[in-house]
């Protein structure tokens, strides 16, 4: 069994292992791998919870480079999936490129950022991906497909559907722009910008307020083992929302473009008053009760019966079914 990273520090492993570092060695690779092998990528494990050994192939990509071409007032960065997100974002900063500078120290690799659809502080990546470019490991070719074509939606992608097994991103080209070009529409952004009387932003200024309101928020997974956001913001219809904003006139709610209203599952929790609170050396974060930690020593077990009773009270209490953002392996 060969040992997997995975940021909520469980005990992880797989049968077999293997590193790629070039389109043309996944493609070698992919010649082993047959039809029914399950396969499974991992980065740096920042999504996953291991539930147990993992019986298949585990591929981890070690794609660095990172190229662009100039595309009138854009630039097309094409990055290798293995290049860490938060190094990616921190290089393209210091090039002047606009677009990703919301989505600053999000754990994880490139690669996942266009399986998961990463997001935060307004901006998802999909606002700023151009194209992925990916290895078919059943039919041992390559294939890229356009923004489009990726089915993006909230924390989700067509390589969560009917990919996750077969399509391996090695290469993803976002689309930065070389004009300033920001999205300050997130409210605590925004107050952070007024109050340091910062009106015209560089994509460094948002840069910095993102680090400090993650840092402040958020657990740093070297300290308590985490994987971020542990569900999904729910999404309800106007009338469900109607009726629980009767109740509760200070609930954060977004609308969305169909009518429903996606809620905060973090406030849900809060309400519910599990923050801080924990079962074992599973617990919620005192700050942010959307995120779950590994308090030392916890299994996969401890984190699943936390995350069972969360979802039962959130039941009783709103009759809303919380879906993990985490995905069980
Ligand atoms: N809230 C509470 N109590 C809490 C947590 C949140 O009352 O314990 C309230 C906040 O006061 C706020 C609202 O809920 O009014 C939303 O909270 P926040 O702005 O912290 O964002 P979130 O919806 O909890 C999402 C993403 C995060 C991302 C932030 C910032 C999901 C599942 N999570 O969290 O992403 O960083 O927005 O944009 O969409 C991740 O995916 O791993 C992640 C951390």
């Amino acid at each position: 069994m060969n040992p997997l990273p995975n940021t909520f520090h469980l005990p992880a492993s797989a049968t077999r292992y293997a590193e790629f570092d070039s389109t043309e060695h996944l493609l070698e690779i992919s010649q082993q791998i047959d039809s029914v092998e399950p396969v499974l990528v991992v980065g740096c494990g920042s999504n996953l919870l291991f539930t147990k050994p993992y019986e298949g192939l585990a591929l981890c990509s070690r794609i660095q480079t990172i190229t662009h071409q100039a595309d009138g007032d854009h630039v097309l960065v094409t990055t290798g999936s293995g290049v860490i997100w938060a190094d990616f974002v921190r290089y393209c900063i210091s090039q002047g490129w606009y677009g990703v500078e919301n989505l600053a120290d999000i754990p994880g690799t490139v690669g996942a950022s266009a399986i998961q659809n990463i997001g935060a502080y307004g901006v998802e990546a999909s606002n700023v991906i151009h194209t992925v470019h990916c290895v078919d490991i059943r039919a041992h070719c390559t294939r890229t497909f356009t923004c489009e074509e990726c089915n993006y939606g909230y924390r989700d992608s067509r390589f969560k559907h009917d990919g996750i097994t077969r399509y391996v991103v090695t290469h993803v080209t976002y689309r930065l722009s070389l004009k300033a070009d920001t999205n300050t529409n997130y409210g605590r952004l925004q107050q952070d910008l007024k109050a340091k009387g910062i009106t015209h932003p560089t994509p460094h200024d948002i840069l910095q307020i993102v680090s400090e309101t993650r840092r402040s928020k958020l657990p740093d997974p070297e300290e308590f083992g985490n994987a971020g956001s542990f569900f999904v913001n729910p999404t309800v219809s106007y009338k469900k929302y109607e009726a629980l904003a009767a109740q509760h006139p200070n609930m954060p709610h977004y609308p969305q473009p169909d009518g429903r209203e996606k809620l905060a599952a973090g406030w849900l929790i809060d309400q519910c008053g599990w923050k801080g609170k924990n079962i074992g050396p599973a617990a919620v974060h005192h700050r942010q009760a959307l995120v779950l930690i590994n308090l030392g020593g916890a299994t996969a077990d401890d984190i699943i019966t936390l995350a069972n009773a969360i979802i039962d009270s959130v039941k009783q209490r709103f009759d809303i079914m919380l879906k993990p953002e985490v995905i069980y392996v």
